[in-house]
């Protein structure tokens, strides 16, 4: 039995430990955080992110082997492995600002492991996403101190999605482990290795170096990035040829050395990751000395601030060209369906050019109302937030869907054009809807990457 401790609860510290827990019987888990607030929500049943299956997981294993806990110095104390899952964000101030990553939090716990911990041999596992050789940093603190304790360093990146969280980690692609290439190093990928293969085949446990393992996580969401920014690309080629996105998306996917995932046209990817990620990959490439390679990752983000306007000029031009005082309802708001996420979400720089056109906003989300208002508290402009979603476009000159929620596409769309502002107009920014039931019922549709349906 192993005392696990994991620093950082938040969307990937606490559902991958639950899983752990739910696996690992034998071992305690612990998951810790400075959010006071954050681990009294874990507590109880209304828990810190929305997430599907994700209460049945924790209710099954908390207070039988899993913990939340607010106290990191005295969980430390005791700890034989050290997951350190706690958020790696953009730099937004000195060298790097805006690219480089901010591993204060990252190194603050290496910090606080340092000085608390008083086992022998204690195992450290880089669980955030990290800039490659960060492992290398973290060695270096834990082995300054002049306490007895042997550290090894191990790298095991998270690929789960948010929405898809629990699935993601039931069944994982693969589960990437990367160590030292000594002895101690092998043991302690070994010891993480065990863990996962309580449910995990080990033939989808990949063990590799520290520094491809850090290096594989930026370059996988990279990839998955630039697949969305491609496929945006050639949507607006499709809007000026009348060839259809969701047509060509098929073709090339069928395509079994392209595949058919992340082909999905739409306003822009969001998350907290995938931009932040490719920032940090392209910076890592200018400090040693790519400028090309920095360049060509760089342009992925480039395309998906593009997108987003683009998405936003559509509805300027569709609405004359004036949206000063019209109302715009916008369905969904957080970056994808089934989270409650805003982070970096394309709605927010949307809202953002909305108001500079003095329109109306409003917002509608299932889940994701609370962080929405956090994420627009300081806009200036009109903007209001409902529940209902009848309520959100009775009136409203113009839908722009954002979030592809299942719901979205069940509503009594002949109700809500009943309600509407006339001619009415609907944006989706996910393609997401049935086009032609919308059109016929009176609606001017302007879709993404295909030819609007308009009676004007
Ligand atoms: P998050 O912001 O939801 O959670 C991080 C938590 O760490 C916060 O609750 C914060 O209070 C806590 N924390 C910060 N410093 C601390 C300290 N010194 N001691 C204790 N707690 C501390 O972030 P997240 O979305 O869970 O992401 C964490 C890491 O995982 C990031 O590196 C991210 O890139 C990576 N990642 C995220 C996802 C995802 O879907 N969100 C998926 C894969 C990888
Ligand atoms: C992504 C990766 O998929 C995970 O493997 C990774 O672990 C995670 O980032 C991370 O490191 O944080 P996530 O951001 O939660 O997961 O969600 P995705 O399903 O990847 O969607 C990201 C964005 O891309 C969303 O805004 C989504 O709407 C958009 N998207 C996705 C598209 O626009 N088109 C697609 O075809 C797919």
């Amino acid at each position: 039995m192993s005392n696990i401790l994991c620093i950082g609860a938040g969307y990937v510290g606490g559902p991958t430990m639950a899983m752990i827990a739910k696996f690992c019987p034998e071992h305690k888990i612990m998951v810790v955080d400075i959010n006071q607030d954050r681990i009294d929500s874990w507590n109880s049943d209304n828990l810190p992110i929305y997430e599907p299956g994700l209460l049945e997981v924790v209710q099954e294993a908390r207070g039988r082997n899993l913990f939340f806990h607010s106290d990191v110095a005295e969980a430390t104390r005791d700890a034989d492995i050290i997951f350190v899952s706690v958020n790696t964000p953009t730099k937004m101030f000195g060298k790097g600002a805006g690219k480089a990553a901010d591993l204060q939090f990252w190194e603050k716990t290496a910090r606080d492991i340092l000085a608390n911990c008083r086992k022998r041999e204690v195992i450290v596992v880089e669980k955030s996403t990290l800039p490659v050789r960060t492992a290398e940093a973290m060695a270096k603190i834990l082995q300054s101190g002049k306490g007895s304790t042997h550290f090894s360093v191990v790298s095991n990146p998270e690929f789960l999605a948010e929405g898809t969280a629990i699935e993601d980690l039931t069944t994982p692609d693969r589960v990437l482990i990367g160590g030292e290439q000594n002895k101690h190093g092998r043991k302690a990928v070994e010891i993480v290795a065990e863990l996962y293969a309580h449910w995990v085949p080990r033939e989808r446990l990949l063990l590799t170096s520290v520094w491809s393992s850090e290096l594989s996580k930026l370059v996988a969401n990279a990839m998955l990035a630039q697949r969305i920014s491609s496929v945006n690309s050639i949507s607006a080629l499709c809007e000026r040829t009348e060839a259809d996105i969701t047509e060509v998306s098929k073709a090339i996917g069928m395509d079994t050395r392209i595949g058919s995932k992340f082909l999905e046209a739409g306003i822009g990817f969001g998350g907290s990751c995938f931009r932040k990620d490719i920032l940090h990959l392209s910076y890592l490439c200018e400090y040693y000395g790519l400028p090309e390679v920095a360049d060509y990752w760089g342009s992925v983000v480039r395309i998906n601030e593009w997108q987003i306007d683009r998405f936003f000029q559509n509805i300027l031009r569709e609405q004359f060209s004036t949206l000063a005082g019209k109302t715009i309802s916008l369905l969904g708001f957080a970056f994808k369906q089934d989270t409650g996420d805003t982070r970096d979400s394309p709605a927010i720089p949307l809202c953002e050019k909305l108001l500079g056109e003095h329109a109306n906003v409003r917002v509608h989300d299932p889940k994701a109302l609370e962080n929405a208002k956090l994420d627009l508290k300081e806009m200036q402009g009109d903007i209001t937030f409902f529940e209902d979603v009848y309520e959100a476009t009775e009136g409203s000159h113009a839908l722009a869907l954002v979030t592809q929620w299942n719901e979205y596409r069940e509503l009594d769309y002949e109700r809500i054009f009943k309600m509407m502002a006339k001619p009415a107009f609907i944006f989706d920014g996910r393609n997401h809807l049935d086009h032609e039931k919308l059109f016929e019922i009176g609606f001017n549709v302007c879709p993404l990457g295909k030819s609007p349906l308009k009676y004007i």
